[in-house]
């Protein structure tokens, strides 16, 4: 770091200038008007009734096929938690976080255009109730409370003092992209060490399937307006990623070919029931911070970040892939990003956010760098919860066998933990969950699956039983006619 410019410090930073006399102050937000702004208790009714859409259900099958509109949120969990508040760092993998993120998506995700490949009519209805002003307003009005429950920690996490100068800004970042280049990337390490490396590398594709199947749209909605060369310069990145209207060279059908050649579906959100809400955070934080353009400078610091590391990214992941799949995976589009991304960093730096502090001021640097840090923070967020997700993967054999162990303790009387039971059948509807707490299940009756990707299922017959851990990422379905279940709290030791 260099001496002239700090982050994360929590000191406030100095006003620039003392403020103008002020004159009579009038407030003039709606939430000063009585009566007419909602409560929270009103907020926490609103998103139970924007979570009981029906196209936000838990759906039949885990894969949702062709069907963009389609966006479980788990309607049955939400009514246990509170959003009211902002989460803090530690629980921004947890169960609430997954709820919010999942309906943040579908609200930001109003302003963009889904169409299936196929049967467009049967699918019309669907389609009409996503877009409409039902949806739209009523996930309008939740959105704050649901930004600030999963974004607010990072105010806390990050404080931008002292003072800073384009100098300053420009080797910080040549400083971050330093540090980025020499690693090694913890996700490709972790894929490559895994019990299961083409599993584990798909899981990935997955996650970053989310985001990279709209590549750039985000960011489209900075383009918009009037406001200089700097605007145009914005433009050109974002032509870019969309292949200057060529389709097969658009970033996101670079990004079908490789899903493809992995053997997966690339269909936008497919796997919906997947993505982890770590993942779903990073593309929210792009739709946060370009659709509130009063976070613009925010905006342009974030994505000049994603653009300068995403290159080495790419090399790394590209390699990877040829580690795990051979010569027959199509990693174009992490070559093509290898190339393309080194370029974009300099032009989001030289072009975006350096004429952006010379003709604004340096006042507008510390958003800036918030928005650098930002980026991070949730990035690195994003790989602790894939590695985690991997290992979980990796370790269900002894889940069951530490499962088995801790029931016969049940059983014995040794150990007591609270419990809840379920009678489920064959034809229950599906969603993804995770918890704030390891659960213990155990089946008593039947055959229960614990689906802990989109290609791995443990069956769990009579008698059997598993831990999950916490935060992680998993479904149920039962597969005999009718199961009885338990699941036991067991806290967070073992
Ligand atoms: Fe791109
Ligand atoms: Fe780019």
């Amino acid at each position: 770091m260099n001496d002239s410019g700090h982050t994360s410090l929590p000191v406030a930073l100095a006003p620039a200038e003392t403020a103008a006399p002020a004159a009579v102050e009038h407030d003039y937000s709606l939430t000063a008007v009585p009566g007419w702004w909602w409560q929270p208790q009103d907020v926490k009714h609103l998103i139970e009734l924007y979570a009981a859409r029906p196209i936000f259900d838990d759906t039949a099958e885990w894969l949702i096929r062709d069907n963009p509109y389609r966006r479980p949120i788990d309607r049955q969990s939400i009514k246990d938690f509170d959003f009211s508040q902002p989460l803090n760092k530690s629980a921004a993998l947890g169960a609430s976080a997954l709820a919010a993120h999942r309906m943040l998506l579908n609200i930001y995700e109003t302003d963009l255009i889904f169409l299936p490949d196929k049967n467009f009519e049967a699918k019309r209805k669907d389609f009409a109730s996503y877009y409409s002003n039902d949806n739209k307003l009523l996930g309008e009005v939740i959105r704050p409370t649901l930004e600030a429950h999963v974004f607010d920690f990072l105010k806390d996490e990050i404080n931008v003092t002292g003072k800073w100068s384009l100098e300053a800004v420009k080797s910080y970042l040549q400083s971050l992209i330093a540090k980025h280049e020499q690693s090694e990337l913890e996700l490709c390490t972790a894929i490559l060490s895994s019990a299961d490396p083409q599993r584990a590398c798909r899981a990935l594709m997955v996650q970053l399937a989310c985001d990279f199947l709209t590549e750039a749209s985000a960011s489209t909605r900075n383009i918009l307006g009037k406001y200089g060369d700097i605007q145009s310069e914005f433009f050109k990145i974002v032509i870019d990623d969309y292949g200057y209207g060529v389709h097969p060279a658009k970033h996101s059908t670079l990004y079908e070919n490789t899903l493809a050649t992995c053997g997966l579906i690339s269909e936008a959100h497919a796997y919906w029931q997947f993505y982890l809400s770590s993942s779903l955070a990073l593309s929210n934080y792009y739709h946060y911070v370009s659709r509130d353009h009063s976070k613009y400078f925010q905006a342009i610091g974030a994505i000049a970040v994603a653009e300068s590391m995403f290159s080495h990214t790419c090399h790394k992941i590209s390699q990877m892939l040829h580690a795990v799949f051979g010569k027959t995976v199509d990693t174009y589009y992490f070559d093509e990003h290898f190339h393309i991304d080194a370029h974009h960093g300099r032009m989001a730096f030289e072009h975006v956010v350096a004429p952006a502090i010379e003709r604004h001021g340096n006042a507008v640097i510390p958003d800036i760098v918030r928005g650098m840090e930002e980026l991070q923070v949730l990035t690195s967020l994003a790989d602790e919860d894939f590695i985690a997700q991997v290992s979980f993967c990796d370790e269900a054999e002894d889940l069951k066998a530490a499962g088995r162990r801790i029931h016969a303790q049940i059983l014995e009387g040794s150990v007591e933990k609270p419990a809840t039971t379920h009678v489920a059948n064959r034809s229950q509807s599906l969603v993804t969950r995770v918890y704030d707490q390891d659960q213990l299940y155990v089946v008593e009756s039947g055959e229960l699956d614990l689906v802990l990707g989109p290609d791995q299922t443990v069956r769990l017959g009579r008698g059997e039983a598993m831990i999950v851990k916490r935060e992680r990422l998993h479904g149920t379905a039962v597969v005999s006619d009718e199961s009885l279940y338990s699941v036991y709290e067991m806290g967070n030791e073992r």
